[in-house]
């Protein structure tokens, strides 16, 4: 198993859309199992292969207290959303220290594939749905900051581009 670096926001490459895996192969197994053991390491949530530079419908999730429930999610579908819609406070590993409101359905159903290549579907509320759908905008090339409004886009994308910045120095 390998750490993979995450892309950090504003890099152009978090906005392309990511294509459908093709078929659950070794190479998407180890991808996988090294996005969950980068997930883990950045403390986050959850993680889409977008943002380790992989353009691939693939995504890791684990809500769990103790991190040990993680979920893979190949080729993830929403096949029901709920009517009712709830503001969240959501982060993202490639925004690091940025918290927002964003609004999201408070419950959806996902069909995929698991890391066997098997079909699987969750139905998900709460912190899980949330994550899905944060997830599951990155495939197609979206951060959570693009639902802000432009005034506070603008200030995350100077102070991320300062502090990328300063690491460089
Ligand atoms: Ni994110």
């Amino acid at each position: 198993m390998a750490l993979l670096p995450i892309l950090c926001y504003p890099d152009p490459k978090l906005h392309k859309v990511a294509k459908p895996v093709a078929e659950v192969t070794d190479r998407i197994k180890t991808l996988a199992a090294d996005m969950i053991e980068t997930m883990y390491e950045a403390k986050g949530i959850g993680l889409a292969a977008t943002q380790v530079d992989v353009h691939e419908r693939l995504i890791v999730i684990d809500v769990s207290e103790e991190r040990d429930q993680a979920i893979v999610l190949v080729n993830p579908e929403l096949v029901w959303t709920s009517a009712e819609k709830r503001i969240n406070e959501e982060g993202c590993l490639s925004v690091p220290g940025i918290y927002d409101g964003v609004e999201r359905f408070d419950a959806v159903h996902v069909q995929a594939l698991d890391e066997h290549g098997k079909s699987r579907k969750i139905e998900a509320d709460g912190m899980l749905a949330v994550c899905i759908q944060h997830e599951m905008d990155h495939l197609l090339g979206k951060v959570f900051v693009e639902y802000l409004s432009p005034l506070k886009r603008n200030r995350i994308k100077t102070k991320m581009l300062k502090a990328q910045r300063e690491e460089r120095a």
